[in-house]
């Protein structure tokens, strides 16, 4: 890790830079402030103190609401020009991908989601995986986590999904496991990321060593206008490691910075971590055969129906030169897509799309574009905004008159760009304004067969960690939370049930909740749970 002692030796005096004011006043004596007297009183008009003191007063900007505590580091993508062994112009015109070899900029940023700035990164809690690309066309942000699917699958629910994972309000006790628990139990679409977060994988054993999830379902559209659905999945070339909960104790103990260190440590030494960029397609449709909505962020597309297939390879071989400009000031936001690339009606999608831009001009201020590290920097930006906090730079095209900041206009101001062919795309869309959820909601399905195809040692560590963290709850929760399971998988019941003293008598007779319609088969299940 870069330190002191390794910049090599000391300046001599004459060659060391002079320290100056953000005015660019030399500093005469940094270490007292201007009396009245060598006693004081202090005078108001002493600048340099009060510019360095209140400079110093806003040190801080707000964390992140979520994914406070993460890191960044950068390098680069490289496109296959396929996806799999078909050109990948069938599917998306985006440029990015189009050429074998074309190589653009990335940055990443890894972190976990419930604690603040400096908490621990060996929480249980999904990691994120944001990626920004820096394209010729602009920037792509690619903003998901390593697990594949998540809690909630409507937009709606977020802001209280995000306060039962936070700290107790009155008393800021932090990782109540009643607090999540009460929510999860409430909310059966969480069955499957709950299987996951309380599995292996929910402490991967650095971020080097994790798989990467667009999570939610996008579009891509070729030259011809044509979309078809996708998911991303990024694979680490490093394999898949996990810690048990006695693995990250034993860690914890001695710091809390763990995954930030290993990464700055590896990219140190050399040993760049790298990623294969798969995705999965399926027409743009409904997808009435299958059993769950194509467009669910709670499910998985099966992999023998939707294979994987690659399209390039990312490299990280670069770390922040400041953590702050870099780090807490980079910003993501699921909006952030290029030609060829597309919004699904995912709802999940929808509400994160208005969210991270809306946070991000609250977090870092409305410039937080202007921002090198925010910033298209490989796509020409000329816009006409103006002002506002901290604006900087101001985008004048070569040739554009200057006074005219506003379009259209016929003396010098910027145009319109022309429209890609096709601006009709997709399927034609109907419906009544409503709110409901989905129809097909099958929320227990994959949850079981994912426990069912974990080895032993990985169903053993699921169960040890739901057992505990439920031991924490009351009793209507930890009954509630075994029925689901029940209704996930048998094993899956009994096992936790065994570890609370439940049994499958206990709960066979708790009705639905009032916010989940149960099909016939699941109301059979649910009849004869055990
Ligand atoms: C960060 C909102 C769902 C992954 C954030 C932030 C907000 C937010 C407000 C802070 C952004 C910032 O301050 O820069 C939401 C909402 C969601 C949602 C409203 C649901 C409707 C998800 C899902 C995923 C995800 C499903 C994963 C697929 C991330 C990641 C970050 C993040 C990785 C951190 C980005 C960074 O490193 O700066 N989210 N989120 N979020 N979210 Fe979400």
């Amino acid at each position: 890790m870069t330190d002191v002692a390794s910049q090599g030796p000391a300046a001599s005096e004459a060659d060391r830079a002079v320290l100056t004011n953000r005015q660019g006043h030399p500093v005469y004596d940094n270490q007292n402030q201007r009396t009245v007297g060598a006693r004081g009183p202090a005078t108001l008009e002493n600048y340099q103190f009060l510019e360095k003191i209140s400079h110093f007063d806003r040190e801080r900007i707000p964390e992140r609401v979520v994914h406070a505590r993460g890191v960044t580091a950068f390098g680069s993508f490289e496109a296959d020009g396929t996806v799999g062994d078909e050109p990948i112009s069938r599917y998306t015109r985006a440029k990015l991908f189009q050429e074998k070899g074309k190589k653009t900029d990335v940055a990443i940023r890894f972190s976990t989601v419930a604690g603040g700035r400096d908490s621990s990164e060996m929480a249980r809690d999904p990691r994120g995986f944001a990626v920004k690309f820096y394209t010729e066309d602009g920037n792509w942000d690619l903003v998901g986590n390593n697990l594949g699917v998540f809690f909630i699958r409507d937009a709606i629910k977020f802001p209280d999904f995000i306060h039962s994972q936070k700290p107790d309000p009155v008393t800021f006790e932090a990782n109540v496991a009643e607090r999540a628990f009460d929510f999860f139990s409430q909310t059966p679409e969480a069955m499957h990321m709950v299987s996951l977060v309380f599995s292996p994988r929910g402490l991967p054993a650095s971020y080097r060593h994790m798989q990467g999830f667009g999570v939610n379902t996008y579009k891509w559209v070729n030259a011809r206008g044509e979309t078809v659905l996708v998911k991303y999945h990024w694979l680490p070339k490093q394999g898949v490691k996990s810690f048990t909960a006695a693995d990250g104790a034993a860690i914890q103990a001695n710091t809390l910075g763990h995954h930030t260190k290993d990464l700055y440590d590896a990219i140190e030494r050399g040993d760049f971590p790298q990623w294969e960029l798969h995705v999965q397609l399926m027409s743009d449709d409904e997808h009435p055969e299958l059993d769950f909505d194509p467009l669910d962020d709670t499910k998985v597309w099966p992999e023998e129906v939707f294979p994987l297939r690659k399209v390039g390879t990312m490299t990280l071989d670069r770390m922040p030169e400041n953590f702050f400009t870099e780090n807490e000031q980079i910003a993501f936001g699921t909006g952030v897509l290029v030609d060829g690339l597309d919004f699904s009606d995912d709802k999940m999608l929808v509400g994160r799309t208005f969210s991270y831009s809306d946070t991000q001009r609250y977090r870092v201020g409305p410039n937080y574009l202007q921002l090198p590290v925010n910033q298209a920097k490989n796509a020409t930006v000329h816009t006409n905004q103006r002002d506002g906090q901290m604006a900087y730079g101001v985008d004048i095209a070569p040739g554009q008159n200057p006074h005219v900041n506003y379009e259209p206009s016929i003396t010098g101001g910027l145009r319109e760009a022309e429209y890609p062919a096709h601006d009709e795309q997709g399927p034609v869309i109907t419906g009544r304004l409503t709110r409901k959820r989905i129809p097909r909601t099958n929320d227990y399905e994959q949850a079981g067969e994912r426990y069912l195809l974990s080895e032993q040692w990985e169903k053993d560590d699921l169960v040890t960690n739901l057992v505990g963290a439920l031991s924490q709850c009351r009793r209507e929760i930890q009954e509630r939370m075994v029925w689901h399971f029940f209704m996930c998988e048998d094993e899956l019941g009994q096992r936790v049930g065994e570890g609370l003293g439940i049994t499958a008598d206990d709960v066979r007779g708790l009705p639905p909740l009032q916010t989940q319609t149960l099909t016939e088969e699941e109301q059979q299940r649910a009849a004869n749970l055990g």
